[in-house]
């Protein structure tokens, strides 16, 4: 078979392993050839491929990014062209099959273009970690990692100077990299935009901390978070061309009214796309690869509209429809879980 493969929306530590992994398995045990579309969605509408061989695929299991390119495509003109034009763009790049690597917008997408006539294999991604039908997507292991990181070191500095850290964190809707991060970082107030936050209720767990003695407080704060209507004045800004609310920046906000109200000093770190640079951990290498190796699978049983996920500690099929059909938020019983190690 000809099977294409793309990876769309914002990048992630793995898109690499699983284009790998999808060459490797589709060369060496089908016969198939792989051609990878360049820059995601826009490179199947304008018709940029090129054929992607094993020695195109050597050593990309430890490199970050994607070899093919991704970029954000307007969704208007995306839906345009992936209901009027899905079987005649596959046809222009003479491809059987397409896996499509990406997060809810790129499923999305990938679902619609099955509906219109292309056989397409989904393969999740996103280090926010928000897809429902998967328990976990590769990149987020990454970008918890990056993130506990940072906030070891913030530590130390911060209590040299007797300061209040804001470490701000990728998660637009969910707040699983701030969670998780902020638990293993042992972070003292964790804000995530599942749970509005109090200002006030953030000092006071902040003076109660200097009132025992201690030099220093970490806040992470996820950069889709904010404050409980009446609490603290902050508008997020207006959306862009991509569908996307712009941020007008949390952390910094955060860190001034702290300073404000605490009379301490306060720093506001902002983290941002370092979570999504670089080379994979061993968890999102291995993921992504199981990923690839049961998207060429998929091809094979024919078995489109369906995207791959972890299940425990399983790979299994469900509809793509099915998949992202919600996201997937942090419940309630994890951020009082997390309360409890504060
Ligand atoms: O969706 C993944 C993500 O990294 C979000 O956490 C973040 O808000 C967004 O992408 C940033 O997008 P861009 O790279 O387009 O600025």
């Amino acid at each position: 078979m000809r099977i294409g493969v793309l990876t769309s929306g914002g990048d992630c530590p793995g898109l690499n392993a699983v284009i790998r992994s999808v060459v490797h398995r589709g060369i060496a045990d089908h016969e198939d050839e792989i051609v990878g579309i360049e820059d995601g969605f826009l490179g199947l509408i304008e018709g940029r491929s090129r054929r992607l061989t094993l020695e195109d695929v050597q050593g990309l299991l430890t490199r970050g990014g994607t070899i093919l390119g991704s970029a954000r495509v307007p969704p208007e003109k995306l839906r345009d062209a992936v209901t009027s034009r899905a079987a005649e763009l596959a046809a222009a790049l003479g491809i059987d099959a397409l896996i499509a690597v990406g997060g809810e917008g790129t499923q999305t997408a990938a679902q619609l273009l099955w509906e219109n006539g292309l056989p397409v294999v989904g393969v999740p991604k996103t280090i926010d970690n928000d897809i429902d039908g998967t328990d976990v997507t590769f990149g987020f292991d990454t970008a918890v990692h990056v993130a506990t990181e940072a906030i070891d070191r913030l530590k130390t500095t911060a209590e040299s100077h007797q300061r209040v850290m804001v470490v701000e964190l990728m998660g637009r809707h969910t707040g699983w990299i701030t969670l998780e991060a902020g638990m293993a970082g042992g972070a003292h107030g964790i804000l995530i935009p599942e749970k509005p936050f109090d200002i006030e209720a953030v000092c006071q767990m902040i003076e109660e901390r200097f009132a025992r003695g201690k030099k220093f407080a970490i806040v992470a704060v996820a950069e889709g978070a904010h404050p409980a209507p009446g609490t603290m004045n902050y508008e997020q800004g207006a959306t862009d061309a991509f569908g996307h609310r712009r941020f007008t920046g949390i952390g910094n906000r955060l860190s001034m009214e702290l300073e404000h109200w605490l009379g301490k000093e306060s720093r506001p770190v902002i983290l941002g796309h370092t979570q999504r640079g670089g080379t994979p951990t061993a968890l999102d290498r291995v993921l992504a690869t199981r990923f690839g190796w049961h998207a060429v699978e998929a091809v094979h049983a024919g078995d489109y509209g369906q995207m791959v996920a972890l299940r425990g500690t399983e790979i299994h099929r469900l509809p793509i429809a099915e998949a992202v059909a919600r996201l997937k938020t942090v419940p309630e019983y994890r951020w009082r879980e997390a309360e409890a190690v504060l």
